[in-house]
């Protein structure tokens, strides 16, 4: 199971990342994940990537991408791995194709999750990240319902940062549904629903 998720900010790749995983015990690299994480721990990848993450912009391509590239070679990613937050534009799904071509592999499925900006705006104002294990909840977990660690709002989850983070989206990542449906791999799901439901319609076009 190689698998690309699709989407806008706060449509719900975490969310079903996180179940996929779970449940089919494959890995989840999320490049914002990785990102954040390399900022908490102030390493050299974290400072250069944080005035871009505040902003919304993307952070530069080669800095993402050897990320990636370690963690697909990571004995949890043999199994397969579920991409959250990468391929962002066209360079990165191409360099990605050759990556994986050169150790033999390839992705399987590129399942767009589909959300209305309106719906986005709502929910990321609202979303809270557990500190602690990364899961995200919203406003109303007053601690981690996975962990019981701090949940915080995310520095980009503020309105003027969101607006922008959507506008990068439709420039940047959006042209990326039309790659993959040219490669015969997109699947699509409509992303407004509940989350169990939405989870199973992901289920469903996966083939699961
Ligand atoms: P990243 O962390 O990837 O952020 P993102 O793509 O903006 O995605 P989000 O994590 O915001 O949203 P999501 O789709 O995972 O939604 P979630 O499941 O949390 O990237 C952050 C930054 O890092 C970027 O801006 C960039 O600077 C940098 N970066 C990362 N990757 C990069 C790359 N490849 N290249 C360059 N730069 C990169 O859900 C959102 C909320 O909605 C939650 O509260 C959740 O509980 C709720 N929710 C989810 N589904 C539902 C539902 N069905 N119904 C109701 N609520 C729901």
């Amino acid at each position: 199971m190689n698998i690309v998720l699709l989407g806008a900010p706060g449509a719900g790749k975490g969310t079903m990342a996180q179940r996929l995983v779970a449940d089919y015990g494959v890995a989840h690299i999320s490049t914002g994940d990785l990102l954040r994480a390399a900022v908490k721990g102030g390493t050299e990848l974290g400072v250069q990537a944080k005035q871009y993450m505040d902003a919304g912009e993307l952070v530069p391509d080669q800095l993402v991408i050897d990320l990636v590239k370690e963690r697909l070679a990571a004995d949890d990613a043999q199994k397969g791995f579920i991409l959250d937050g990468f391929p962002r534009n066209t360079v990165q799904a191409v360099t990605l194709d050759s990556e994986l071509s050169a150790l033999g592999r390839s992705i399987d499925a590129a399942l767009l999750i589909d959300v209305a900006p309106e719906v986005i705006i709502e929910r990321l104002s609202a979303r809270r990240t557990c500190r602690a294990c990364g899961y995200t909840g919203t406003a109303a977990d007053a601690v981690c319902p996975s962990c019981g660690g701090e949940m915080y709002q995310r520095d980009d989850d503020k309105p003027e940062t969101i607006q922008n983070r959507l506008d990068v989206y439709e420039t940047a990542t959006s042209p990326l549904v039309e790659y993959y449906r040219g490669q015969g791999l997109l699947k699509s799901v409509d992303g407004a629903r509940s989350i169990d439901e939405v989870y199973a319609d992901v289920k469903e076009a996966l083939g699961l």
